[in-house]
C-alpha cells in the first residue's frame, strides 16, 4: 500500500474502572502489557510516524515501552477529554500533510486487514475523516453515529447528551479514525468543552467537518468484537479471551494441534511448527516450538526454545533462556533454567537444571539436581556428551563432568570430572545381618 499515515494512539486516561495503581494500558494481556498489542499493530501497518499520548503514569508506561524504538511520546498534561489528547501532539503531527490514523491504548483486538480497509478507503474517497463503526447489541456508553438523508453521516453523539432517540442508535463509534491533518488541527481549535462531561470531545471535529461540506465516511465492521475497549477488569478477562480464542485458532490453521484450546494461552510472539502438539492447559509465552514436537499437559514455556521432535511435560517448567535442541525428552515435574540440552538428551522424572549445559545423548536420571546458587551467585554446570547421571544425584556448581562419564545413584559431584570415568561420592553401605529383628525385640 502506497498510502502510510501517521499513527496516534490515545493512552493517557487513568482508567478509573480498574481500581488499580497500574495504568490500564499497561494490564496484562497474554502476558504482556496491553499497550503492546497496540503498539504490534501499529507497527504491522503502512505508517509515518507512531505518537503515544500519554498522561496518567507516564513513567511506568515509557519504560514499559522502553524495548520500541522509532515511536515517540507526548504528553498530555491534564486529561481534558480525547479532543486535548489529540491536540497535545499538535508539536509533532500538526504541520504534517497527510493523514493520521488514531487508535486508543485500550482497544487492542483490532485486526490488522480492518485499519488496512480503513485507510485504504480513506484514501479513496478523500474524505476528511473515516472513522469505523459497529453496530452493537447493547451500544450504552458509546459514541452514536447520527446519519441523516442517504445515511449520510452527520456527526456523533456521546452518550451522555444523547436524547432518548438518540441513544435508541445501535450504530456507534469506536473510537479509531483516519483524519486529514490539515483539517483535524484546524478544526481542533474550535472544539469547546460545551458538553455534560465538560471535556473536548474529539468527535466535535467530525460535525465541523460536516458543516465545512468536508466528507465524513463511517466503515461499518462486521465483527463488533474486534472494536472492544476495556474500562474494567470483567472487559478485560472478556478480551483477553477473545484474542486467545483468535491466537489458537490462527495456530490451528497453520498446522499446530490444540487439544483443548480454550485451556491454552499462546502469546501472539509464539512459532510453533507444524504437527506440533500443545496439550490441554499449557501456557506459550514468547517460546519457539519446532516440528513435531508434544507439549504435554500443564506446562509452562516461558521465553525458550524447544526443538523439533521434543517431548515436553506433562506440568514441566521450562524458565526464560531454555533451549532444547531436537529429540530431547523433558518428562514430569522438570524445571530447567537458562540451560541448553543438545539433540537427545533426557531429564525425564522431577529434576531441577539451572545454568547448565547438557551434552548429546546424556541421560539425567530421576531427581537429578543442578546446585546452582551459593546465595550469592549462580555458577555453570556442564555435562558432556554421552554421560549418564543416576537417579537422585546432585552436581554443585560450577563443575564439569567429561564426556561419556556415569555417576553412581546418590552421588554429589563437587568436582569436575575427567572423561570416560565412573564417580561415585556416597555413604559406602553397611548392612547388619538380623540387627533388625534383636532391634524389634529389646
Ligand atoms: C470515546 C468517544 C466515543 C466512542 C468511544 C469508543 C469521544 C468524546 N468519545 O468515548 O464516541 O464511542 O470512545 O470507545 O472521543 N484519553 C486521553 N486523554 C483524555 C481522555 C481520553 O488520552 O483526556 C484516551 C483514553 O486513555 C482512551 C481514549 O482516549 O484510550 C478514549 O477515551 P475514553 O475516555 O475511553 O473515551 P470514551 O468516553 O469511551
Ligand atoms: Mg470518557
Amino acid at each position: 500500500m502506497k498510502h502510510a499515515p501517521h499513527i496516534l494512539i490515545l493512552a493517557a486516561g487513568q482508567g478509573k474502572r480498574m481500581k488499580s495503581d497500574l495504568p490500564k494500558i499497561l494490564h496484562p494481556v497474554l502476558y504482556r502489557p496491553m499497550i503492546h498489542h497496540v503498539l504490534d499493530l501499529a507497527l504491522s501497518l503502512p505508517h509515518g510516524k507512531i505518537v503515544v499520548v500519554v498522561g496518567h503514569g507516564e513513567e511506568k508506561v515509557r519504560a514499559a515501552c522502553e524495548g520500541y524504538k522509532n515511536i515517540s511520546f507526548v504528553r498530555q498534561e491534564k486529561q481534558l477529554g480525547t479532543g486535548d489528547a489529540v491536540k497535545s501532539a499538535t508539536k509533532v503531527l500538526g504541520k504534517e500533510k497527510g493523514s493520521v490514523l488514531i487508535l486508543s491504548g485500550d482497544v487492542f483486538l483490532l485486526r490488522k486487514e480492518s485499519l488496512l480497509t480503513l485507510i485504504q478507503n480513506h484514501f479513496n474517497t478523500k474524505a476528511g475523516c473515516t472513522f469505523l463503526s459497529a453496530n452493537l447489541p447493547d451500544p450504552k456508553g458509546y459514541g452514536r453515529v447520527l446519519r441523516g438523508l442517504e445515511g449520510k453521516v452527520l456527526g456523533i453523539k456521546e452518550h451522555a447528551d444523547a436524547s432518548d432517540d438518540e441513544k435508541q442508535i445501535k450504530e456507534i463509534n469506536s473510537g479509531i479514525y483516519c483524519f486529514d491533518i490539515p483539517l483535524l488541527f484546524g478544526a481542533l481549535k474550535n472544539v469547546k468543552a460545551s458538553n455534560k462531561q465538560k471535556e473536548f470531545y474529539l468527535t466535535d471535529v467530525l460535525e465541523a467537518l460536516v458543516t465545512e461540506e468536508e466528507k465524513v465516511e463511517a466503515e461499518l465492521i462486521e465483527d463488533w468484537q474486534e472494536i472492544l475497549g476495556v474500562n474494567d477488569r470483567a472487559q478485560l478477562a472478556f478480551a483477553e479471551k477473545v484474542l486467545q480464542k483468535r491466537v489458537n485458532h490462527g495456530f490451528m490453521v497453520e498446522g499446530v494441534t490444540i487439544q483443548d484450546p480454550e485451556s491454552v494461552t499462546i502469546d501472539p510472539r509464539c512459532k510453533i511448527g507444524v504437527d506440533a502438539r500443545i496439550e490441554k492447559g499449557v501456557t506459550l509465552i514468547n517460546a519457539e516450538i519446532g516440528e513435531r514436537s508434544t507439549i504435554k499437559q500443564g506446562s509452562y514455556v516461558d521465553n525458550s526454545q524447544v526443538g523439533a521432535d521434543c517431548s515436553v511435560g506433562p506440568y514441566a517448567h521450562l524458565r526464560p533462556g531454555s533451549v532444547l535442541k531436537d529429540e530431547i525428552k523433558i518428562g514430569n515435574f522438570v524445571e530447567i533454567k537458562k540451560s541448553v540440552f543438545e539433540r537427545g538428551a533426557k531429564a525425564s522424572h522431577l529434576s531441577y537444571i539451572g545454568d547448565a549445559k547438557i551434552g548429546k545423548d546424556v541421560n539425567l536420571g530421576c531427581g537429578f539436581i543442578t546446585c546452582n546458587y551459593d546465595g550469592k551467585k549462580k555458577h555453570e554446570t556442564v555435562i558432556e556428551d554421552g554421560v549418564f547421571v543416576g537417579s537422585d544425584s546432585q552436581t554443585v556448581a560450577p563443575v564439569k563432568i567429561g564426556k561419556n562419564s556415569y555417576v553412581a545413584s546418590g552421588s554429589t559431584v563437587t568436582e569436575n570430572v575427567p572423561p570416560d570415568s565412573l564417580v561415585i561420592s556416597r555413604g559406602k553401605q553397611v548392612t547388619k545381618k538380623g540387627y533388625a529383628k534383636k532391634y524389634r525385640k529389646s
